[in-house]
């Protein structure tokens, strides 16, 4: 059987994990979750990009060896990712020797379509990446996320040809055989894609020594993209493995900063090698301090640990997947944490405790969860709105706090005991099938929830689910 394969994009780790970085793993996991949800067996990658002259300076400041440096980060990595309560499947570490010999054989399998060459342009030392003459302009000479002047290089290079894909590559992100969402990002790349230039894909030894040799040319080392792209088959095992159970990917995640990087050299490098395109590229937006993207070169990073220490796992989760929107910026703020919070506490853990509370009294016992269709739900899911699938949910919730206020069992049981044990039978049910659903968001707590309700007597938690600050 056909395993969905879903991809998030592959860090730096020349600093430690910010609170940006958790974008990814949040929206991938929700997705893996749904996917599961619906009986479909899915394979999650992540992974470390660990070439680049940064890592290199940074392991000689701190005085231990770059592998040793890289290491370490790496681990800080994978700690991070399961610390929001994300599984994956596979981790890649581009300074794996297995990835290091495939994208080798990657490079020799592209070579009719590379080609060396003098390259002069503007280069941003924060992004290691060239920028086209255009957005030099667009952005007046200086990077937007890294507050640095472009600086203008010139060296010998291996090119990749773009031109040699163009079409295809327009094609299938017009029709929609590689989908990408949001559109309006999807429009902003077809734009981009008509002025894009075939792409340096290596660097002189000597500026950046730290990456994979280019295969037959001791002087080059490939440049970081096209070794750090090649992660999400060369995890799968190729090209020694037959990837076709998993690949094309069912979902590529990004940052809306490396979309260009993934629908266009990317799928040129997938046409070269005679791979299908993936099926979607879901661009996210940033999570923002004070409106400024996080990014260690500013220095506005907020460590997602603070926040994890505040008030655990649930309210993290619920902030970024309801609170944000999949595709644009989200701006997190304490105050706005606080308030998020306590919405969280007061619909949700109210309910939890009250209705349970009620439960215990009444002795009503727990129940099997029963499943419902949910194709509001469903069509959001499919479209990535992740939040706005979540507001159906606490539209579910709130709806049942109403009914629990204008139903009052705690007065019924007085006069009609069979009703309301009737009434409170039907609350647990509907907020059984709900809570089915919020496991895709905030697994923790749903655990819990079902826990409660499911058990031989309901007996509310011994603390709220939510404490009050
Ligand atoms: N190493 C490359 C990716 C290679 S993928 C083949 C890279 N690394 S990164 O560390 O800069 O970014 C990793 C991911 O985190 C990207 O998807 C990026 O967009 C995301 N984010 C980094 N900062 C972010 C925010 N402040 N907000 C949300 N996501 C952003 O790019």
């Amino acid at each position: 059987m056909k395993e969905s394969y879903i991809t998030t994009a592959i860090p730096y780790v020349n600093g430690n994990p910010h609170l940006g970085h958790a974008m990814d793993y949040l929206l991938a996991d929700t997705l893996r979750r749904y996917m599961m949800y619906n009986g479909q067996k899915v394979r999650l990658q992540a992974g470390t990009d660990e070439h680049g002259n940064k890592n290199f300076k940074k392991a000689a400041d701190q005085g231990v060896t770059v592998q040793k440096f890289v290491d370490q980060n790496s681990q800080k990595f994978q700690d991070f990712i399961h610390s929001l309560g994300v599984e994956y499947t596979d981790f890649i570490r581009t300074t794996d020797p297995d990835h290091e010999r495939r994208c080798q054989e990657i490079w020799t399998k592209l070579s009719n379509h590379i080609y060396k060459d003098k390259y002069t342009g503007w280069y941003c030392e924060g992004c290691e990446a060239f920028v086209t003459d255009k957005e030099r302009d667009d952005n007046h000479g200086e990077c937007p996320d890294h507050k640095k002047p472009y600086v203008k290089l010139s060296e010998e290079n291996y090119y990749l040809r773009i031109s040699d894909f163009k079409d295809k590559i327009r094609n299938a992100i017009e029709s929609d055989r590689l989908k990408i969402t949001p559109t309006f990002r999807k429009k902003e790349f077809l734009n981009l894609l008509k002025n894009m230039p075939d792409v340096s894909i290596s660097r002189p030894k000597e500026q950046v020594e730290w990456g994979i040799p280019v295969p037959g040319d001791d002087s080059q080392v490939m440049y970081v993209w096209i070794d750090a792209l090649s992660n999400y088959i060369t995890v799968l095992g190729y090209p020694d493995k037959d990837i076709s159970g998993y690949w094309p990917a069912h979902t590529q995640i990004v940052g809306k900063d490396i979309l260009r990087f993934h629908a266009g050299i990317w799928p040129a490098m997938l046409l070269g090698l005679g791979l299908p395109l993936a099926h979607n590229l879901l661009a996210h937006g940033f999570i923002t301090a004070n409106g400024e993207k996080m990014s260690k070169s500013v220095g506005n990073v907020i460590d997602p640990q603070d926040i994890l220490a505040k008030h655990g796992l649930t309210p993290f989760r619920y902030y970024f997947l309801r609170h944000a929107s999949t595709t644009d910026d989200v701006d997190f703020t304490w105050e706005k944490y606080e308030a998020s919070y306590n919405e969280l506490a007061n619909d949700l853990g109210n309910l939890v405790q009250r209705l349970a509370t009620l439960c215990k009294k009444n002795e009503i016992s727990g129940q099997k969860v029963k499943k419902r269709e949910n194709p509001d739900f469903d069509s959001r899911m499919q479209k990535y709105e992740f939040n706005f699938a979540f507001d159906i949910l606490w539209d579910g919730i709130s709806e049942l706090n109403k009914r629990i206020d204008a139903e009052k069992p705690w007065a019924l049981v007085k006069t009609n005991p069979d009703k309301a044990k009737e009434v409170l039978r039907k609350l647990v049910a509907d907020l059984l099938t709900i809570n089915d659903r919020l496991a895709i968001f905030l697994p923790d707590t749903a655990g819990q929830i079902e826990e409660i309700f499911t058990a031989k007597q309901i007996q509310p938690p011994a603390t709220p689910l939510f404490p009050k600050n």
